[in-house]
């Protein structure tokens, strides 16, 4: 109220001064009206701001985007900047409000797959038109807003005097209104493998060089640059989530922070020329996300960024199945056994190389005995699919070294009898899943990718993990930059044509383009399961991931370890897994996924049948998801109803300290009855040294049940809760 005073006030005071831009508040309201966005000209400037429930939540914030000089394309080049004339280069100033249309849109859609089997998308829009008169060109700023959040974007109309634009910056932003908790990762072009760091937004300046200090990556752009997706928690118990949604041909955003005002503004990665997106009218911006609620379960809940995404754009989806999947993997992850074949690095060159004429190292994994023992795993305990890496020719020097030209995805090494394998696992109603390392030598993966998916076509394959590991080729291009976003996305779209699905690790920040583009399974994009046989992760870093990265899109983590002390595996890596096996199962729930790894060696399941059971049993596909209890980096708990049967899964996490979840069972249907199987951590489980302490213990519930359910820190619990 008092804001809309203020600004009724200042409108007044313009028109008495003659004020020669329009100044009037538009505002756009959720559909339940908690949620309240006003639009406003400050002195030729686009600006916004939120409230929550009445409070403020986003404080009077800037909009536009400044264009760069040095493009011979168009005709910024002969600007020369004079402070007394509008800026040219600027779509942030000199502008006037031309004209407010409004709308307002409810419908109900189906995914593909998802957390449950129907999402609405309901909210009310306000499309403001806003000219500069100086140049005569004008730009659209569109605002959705839901009942949790907004969404706005910029659109570039088709027009004469706005035709090319090369981006220096979007200058978007985002205004806290204090000293909020954040839970965050450094900004990064490259990686976003880092563990969460939860500080103010004072405090962050100081601990960013300690929260760089364990991740490779040195690309941090500033000391108060941090990455979407962002969460915030106010003095009130606000949450509130920063990203965004459908970056399509544009850079990722990232966030940098003025910390005496606690305002954010956008940070976009750059190309190898510094220069941070190259746009041709019509076109728009992606939706800059914000996710607000007093209920940190309402975050988990949200589907507002996959609402801001466009409908499915494949027509045939019948083969886009969810998936649940072993792997020669974590072999090689834990240094047990070798993606590669020789350790003759100096005898081997793509195409180049007789393998015959190079000594096996022993250690390699993909070999044809292995992977059919892995296949027959599968087979027995009903997994769809068994990955397999280190397959194919390269592996000796795929990285660090920068190479060009270094796997070309159809020549397996000779004790990987591709042919003979996939019918091996067809005969046994099973598929091998593809791996593409590219090595981050985009150009090289370019130029293979028809016949590499051809070839997994011809044999039998209908599912590839890549992977962008290193620098990008071309060189001095960032992992996020809008050439790299492109290339994701025509990997995506090329793999539709042949019917394959994609999990892309190391790629682009998910943005919910999986709504668009189903065939896009998940991604891997944050600090995965590998990383706890390189040192570890924080014990609260599976109880952050929903509430950030999982906003986007869903993340291949990779769970499933039932051995922790990796120097079982390898006596040389010294890792030990802060986890539970519980902690473990209950991620299956957690950490929603249509692509589900059972990441260990099918012998650490073997020791532990009766817990695996649960991965047996937990689907890959739901109708309804309920989020029974949510406090960002302490604990999650969730139960869903599988897709294909009346059963529940409730799994729990905890964070870096214990906790105790009370369950109310209310989801149930009414007066039926079901048998619980309850797989929780044992009294002296802990996290450090007796992992594997667990209890199984089964119990007759109904809707009216309440049961309360220990989890160690860094461990947890899973139900699985059968109709009788
Ligand atoms: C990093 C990926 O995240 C991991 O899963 C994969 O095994 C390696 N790269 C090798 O491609
Ligand atoms: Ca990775």
């Amino acid at each position: 109220m008092t804001f809309k005073l203020k600004n009724i006030a200042v409108a007044t005071l313009m028109l008495l001064c003659g004020a020669s831009y329009v100044n009037a508040v538009e505002t756009v309201a959720s559909p339940d009206g908690n949620v309240v966005v006003s639009f406003d000209m400050k002195e030729g400037r686009p600006v916004y701001s939120v409230t929550y429930k009445g409070g403020p939540v986003v404080a009077e914030s800037r909009l536009g985007l400044l264009l760069d000089s040095e493009n011979g394309r168009n005709d910024f080049s002969s600007f020369s900047y004079n402070a007394s004339e509008a800026n040219k280069l600027s779509l942030a100033e000199g502008f006037e409000l031309s004209s407010v249309e409004r709308s307002t849109f409810d419908e109900t859609w189906t995914p593909v797959w998802g957390e449950e089997t129907s999402i609405r998308n309901n909210y009310n829009e306000l499309a403001a038109t806003i000219t500069q008169p100086a140049f005569d060109r004008h730009i659209i700023i569109r605002f959705r807003v839901y009942n949790e959040g907004l969404g706005f974007r910029y659109e570039f109309p088709r027009q004469k005097n706005l035709n090319y634009m090369v981006i220096k910056e979007e200058c978007s932003q985002f205004a806290m209104t204090g000293d909020h908790y954040a839970y965050w990762i450094p900004g990064d072009y490259d990686t976003q493998e880092y563990d969460y760091e939860k500080s103010r937004l004072s405090e962050i300046r100081g601990k960013m060089a300690g929260a760089m200090r364990d991740n490779a990556s040195t690309t941090t752009f500033s000391e108060t640059g941090v990455q979407t997706s962002l969460l915030l928690k106010t003095d009130d118990n606000i949450f509130i989530n920063i990203h965004e949604a459908a970056c399509v041909d544009y850079a990722t955003m990232h966030l940098n922070l003025d910390d005496e005002n606690f305002v954010f503004e956008s940070w976009l990665t750059p190309d190898n020329q510094g220069k941070k997106g190259y746009l041709q009218s019509p076109c728009e911006s992606p939706w800059r996300t914000i996710i607000v609620s007093d209920d940190a379960r309402d975050i988990l809940a949200s589907r507002m960024i996959l609402n801001l995404n466009e409908p499915c754009k494949i027509e045939d989806t019948s083969w886009i199945r969810p998936v649940k999947y072993i792997g020669v993997w974590w072999d090689m992850i834990t240094g047990k056994g070798s993606w590669n074949y020789t350790d003759d690095v100096y005898s081997v060159q793509l195409g180049k190389t007789d393998y015959s004429q190079t000594t096996p190292n022993g250690k390699h994994s993909a070999n044809t005995e292995n992977v059919k023992r892995y296949i027959d795993f599968a087979a027995e305990h009903g997994f769809d699919q068994v990955l397999v890496e280190g397959w194919n020719e390269g592996w000796e020097d795929w990285f660090g070294q920068s190479k060009d030209y270094v796997f070309d995805f159809v020549t397996p090494y000779p004790d990987f009898d591709l042919v003979a394998l996939n019918a091996y696992a067809k005969e046994k109603g099973v598929k091998l899943m593809m791996h593409h390392e590219t090595s981050s030598s985009v150009r090289n993966y370019e130029r293979h990718l028809d016949r590499a998916y051809q070839f997994m076509v011809d044999n039998g394959y209908n599912a590839v993990k890549s992977g962008y590991v290193g620098n990008i080729i071309p060189r001095g291009e960032y992992h996020y930059s809008q050439w790299m976003n492109n290339h994701y996305l025509y990997c995506v779209t090329k793999a539709a044509e042949y019917k394959i699905m994609v999990n892309a690790h190391e790629a682009t920040r998910p943005t919910g383009l999986c709504r668009t583009y189903p065939n896009l399974l998940a991604n891997e994009s944050a600090r995965g399961t590998e990383y706890q046989a390189m040192g570890g992760s924080r014990m609260s870093h599976t109880s952050i991931l929903p509430f950030t990265r999982l906003l986007g899109g869903p993340m291949d983590y990779t769970p499933g370890i039932f051995e922790m002390d990796i120097t079982k595996l390898n006596p040389n890596n010294t890792s030990n897994i802060k986890s539970t096996i519980c902690g473990q199962l209950a991620l299956y729930v957690t950490m929603y996924s249509p692509l589900q790894m059972a990441a260990d060696l099918p012998e650490n399941y073997e020791r532990f049948m009766d817990a695996f059971q649960f991965i047996k049993d937990v689907p890959v596909e739901w109708e309804r998801s309920v989020y029974l209890e949510a406090e960002p980096m302490e604990y999650v708990t969730i139960a869903r109803k599988d897709k294909n049967s009346d059963n529940w899964y409730v799994g729990g996490t905890a964070g870096e300290t214990a906790h105790e979840a009370v369950i109310t069972f209310d989801f149930l249907e009414p007066g039926t009855k079901y048998e619980a199987t309850i797989y929780a951590d044992a009294k002296d489980a802990n996290s450090t040294d007796n992992q594997q302490a667990y209890t199984i213990t089964t119990k007759k519930v109904t809707s009216k049940t309440k049961l309360k359910l220990k989890a160690v820190a860094g461990g947890g619990f899973a139900i699985s809760i059968k109709k009788i």
